[in-house]
């Protein structure tokens, strides 16, 4: 159901600007608010949030956090190493804050939704000023303006109830590619999953919101949007619509751009849905489908709600419909009471499937969850099954990618690569990685792209003029 509630922070906003605006005079420039992002795109469209906010209370964006009057740390909290990493940077501010006592340390998202995470901060980082959950994003200019006003620290803690905001200003990253968030929360449980803990319970955006949205987006010059959702096949439910007519409504903006979603629960992922995706004009032929584990028992310790044979069911339906859809998915390896056969269940069906992405991941149990209370895998075992199934998917997304040595493909602009400026990198209508030559003009455009190699991970080519 839908839980609107809309933005309107304006008497917070306007005592910040007072504060802001004193603190530029003092210091002789505006102050700057540094966001560091860690966890999946639900945390970055969440951040893309936490810059508008600051900038409307009169904060200038900075990259260096040696720079900052104010830091927020947008957290996550899906494996044990997200959130060490996380903990660890928050030490390293430590420094910062003595250099200029004046600085502010929030940190927010999914970690410390958790309240044994609030306490640690409370406890051992004790010049952090200011901790809200996701379901408080919000209300990070009110939060704020109680540290300042009250010059305590403040620790928000869980909302209990559960609203969409809706009016939130967005500081996008980029020009050309967008994240829309269409729903928040989910109600899966999945039973190694911290998710449904710290990001509460399901609410979607009304379409109507939506569309505006994605409208806007193209009207701006946006190519590729994705739609964002822990399970977009729940998405507006009880609302009389579903998620794939938000697509075929989606779908009938004029423009030229890509439409992308993520993530589908095969559990509920619809025939339906597969035939809007195949008949559309601007949705990807890509589809992100976690399957979690090839064994049916874990599957179920795991509470997904569908077994082996529905899933192949599905990856037939998508092949049938779009015999040119890149296919990806999620692996957890070393779920509580996996064993060799489970394991081999699972590189079973990852080669009949053939996928041409994957995303694995080694099980780390999450304080709260069912499967932190199981019997654990020996961890040597665990990393011996990683590598095999590393290895099984190497040879997997090599022979897939090798036919497309020679094609014309279409390819979104990203600019220059990260490791080496004079290689441009970009992406595919399936998401895959393409290196190629190209000029600045080029970013955040479509270009054709010759290719000319292909490894597991990426393509590489040069433009076709
Ligand atoms: N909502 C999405 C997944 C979000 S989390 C879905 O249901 O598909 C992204 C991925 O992290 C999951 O698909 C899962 O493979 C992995 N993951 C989640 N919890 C984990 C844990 N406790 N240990 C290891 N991997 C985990
Ligand atoms: Fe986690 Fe499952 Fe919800 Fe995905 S569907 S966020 S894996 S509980
Ligand atoms: Fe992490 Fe929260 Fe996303 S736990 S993966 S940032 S929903």
């Amino acid at each position: 159901m839908s839980q609107q509630t809309v933005y309107d922070a304006s008497q917070y906003i306007e005592k910040l600007r007072g504060y802001t605006a004193s603190l530029a005079a003092e210091q002789g420039s505006a102050p700057k608010c540094f966001v560091l992002t860690f966890g999946c795109q639900q945390n970055v469209a969440d951040s893309e949030k936490l810059s508008g906010m600051a900038r409307d209370m009169g904060y200038e964006l900075c990259d260096d956090p040696a720079d900052a009057d104010l830091i927020a740390v947008n957290t996550c909290a899906i494996r044990e190493h997200a959130e060490q990493k996380a903990l660890s940077i928050v030490g390293q501010y430590k420094h910062l804050k003595a250099k200029k006592p004046s600085l502010i340390i929030a940190v927010c998202g999914c970690m410390v939704a958790q309240e044994h995470r609030r306490e640690d901060i409370k406890h051992k980082y004790p010049y952090v000023d200011l901790t809200f959950g996701t379901a408080s994003l919000h209300r990070f200019p009110e939060l704020l303006w109680q540290k300042i006003s009250r010059s305590r620290r403040i620790f928000c803690p869980e909302e209990t109830e559960y609203t969409v905001a809706e009016g939130v200003p967005i500081c996008r990253e980029s020009n050309y590619r967008a994240w829309v968030s269409i729903m928040y929360g989910c109600n899966n449980f999945c039973s190694y999953c911290i998710v449904p803990y710290v990001r509460g319970r399901e609410r979607s955006r009304e379409m109507h919101e939506v569309v505006a949205e994605v409208r806007e987006l193209v009207a701006r010059g946006y190519k590729d949007i994705t739609l964002l959702g822990q399970n977009v096949n729940s998405y507006a439910k009880g609302m009389g619509y579903d998620f794939a007519d938000l697509l075929s409504e989606l779908d009938k903006i004029e423009g030229d751009f890509i439409l992308r979603f993520m993530t589908s629960h095969p559990k509920d992922a619809s025939y339906k849905l597969i035939d809007v995706m195949a008949n559309s004009k601007h949705i990807a032929h890509q589809f992100h489908l976690p399957l979690q584990s090839g064994s049916d028992k874990i599957l179920k310790a795991m509470n997904r709600h569908y077994d082996k044979a529905r899933y192949l069911d599905i990856v037939r339906y998508i092949r049938e419909k779009m015999p040119d859809a890149a296919l990806s998915s999620d692996i957890i390896v070393g779920f509580p009471g996996e064993t060799d056969e489970d394991f081999e269940d699972t590189m079973q069906i990852l080669d009949t499937v053939r996928f041409d992405m994957l995303f694995s991941f080694i099980y780390s149990p999450r304080k709260g969850t069912p499967a932190a209370e199981m019997e654990q895998v020996d961890s040597k075992l665990t990393g011996k099954r990683f590598d095999r199934l590393l290895a099984l998917q190497h040879d997997i997304a090599l022979e897939k990618n090798q036919p497309m040595v020679g094609k014309i493909i279409r390819v979104l602009c990203d600019g220059p690569s990260k490791n080496n400026p004079e290689i441009y990198s970009g992406r595919e209508e399936g998401n895959k990685i393409v290196f190629f030559h190209a000029s600045p003009e080029d970013t955040g455009k479509f270009v054709n792209v010759k290719i000319d190699k292909a490894d597991a991970f990426a393509l590489w080519g040069e433009i076709e003029k």
